[in-house]
């Protein structure tokens, strides 16, 4: 059996007849949880846009520092992950657990092949982690779900996650979404939010873009600028920097504004503050 047919079997009920941004991700990153159409419409994205490639490795660098910095230095121990792709390296949980082994996670997905490796990868461990096929769009299931309210204690702390997610949903009002999983969190929690922008875009790279992501499961793409990301954390306080493309969201290293404009995506992270 070729690999697309091997992967088609683990999983009935995924998506192949159309080129999926989960599992286009996942091979932009280097990842195997993927199919001919992913595959082909990735190169083709490479092709318009050649940066795109960057936009994921920034992405997730950012993912990996906020919730190091989460655990580390805000000492938040529960995340829910929106919208959590496939399981690639540094994966929220091997981070949250690298610093705090008893740390929590609740991964929520659609993507049928996301939600099959995730559950792989992580086997048995119930009591820390845990896998929801559901749309974030529907924040009652989700928080109502048993992989959610069953692992996370909602009269705590908790990081709702929102990388990559709030730009391809089909609504724009990205901030009405996350104010129904703010609510649902008590002083002290945090969000953390991805969007995508166009640092380094030109008119023509966006406009095929565009085009190109309309043949997907995601067909909408909402750029946004720093003023449209802070907006998407209604009553949260940003932690410093506040919105800034995400290579320079506390970087380990120094990024020139270069580079970090290739990865076209700003970064913010905000704490629900304490009433006074
Ligand atoms: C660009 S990937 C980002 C993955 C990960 N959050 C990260 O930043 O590395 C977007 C993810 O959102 C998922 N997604 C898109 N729309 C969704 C929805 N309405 N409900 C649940 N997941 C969704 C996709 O399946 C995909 O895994």
């Amino acid at each position: 059996m070729n690999h697309d047919a091997e992967l088609a079997a683990q999983v009935a009920n995924a998506d192949f007849d159309r080129a999926n941004i989960a599992r286009m991700y996942d091979y932009h990153l280097g990842g195997s949880a993927n199919f001919a159409i992913d595959r082909e419409t990735a190169e083709q994205a490479l092709k318009i846009a050649p940066t795109e490639r960057d936009y994921c490795f920034a992405n997730r660098a950012f993912l990996g520092r906020a919730v190091r910095h989460l655990v580390t230095e805000v000492g938040i121990d529960q995340f829910l992950d929106l919208g959590s792709g496939v399981p690639t390296v540094g994966n929220v949980h091997e981070i949250a657990h690298e610093h705090n082994p008893r740390a929590r996670v609740a991964y929520v997905d659609w993507e049928a092949i996301a939600c099959y490796h995730a559950r792989h990868l992580l086997g048995p461990d119930e009591d820390r982690v845990s896998v929801t096929e559901a749309d974030v769009c529907d924040p009652d299931t989700v928080l109502n779900a048993p992989g959610v309210a069953g692992l996370l204690d909602f009269s705590r702390p908790i990081a709702v996650l929102a990388f990559g997610i709030l730009d391809i949903i089909p609504s724009t009002d990205g901030a009405s979404l996350v104010t129904a999983y703010r609510d649902a969190c008590v002083p002290g929690s945090a969000l953390a939010v991805s969007n995508n922008a166009q640092l380094a875009r030109t008119d023509e790279e966006v406009a095929g873009l565009r085009f190109l992501l309309s043949t997907t499961s995601t067909p909408q793409l909402h750029l946004r600028t720093p003023e449209e990301v802070a907006a998407l954390l209604p009553g949260y306080t940003l932690i410093e920097p506040g919105v800034v493309p995400a290579a320079q969201w506390r970087p380990d290293r120094p990024v020139s504004d270069e580079e970090a404009r290739r990865g076209n995506v700003y970064g913010a992270v905000g704490l629900l503050p304490h009433r006074a």
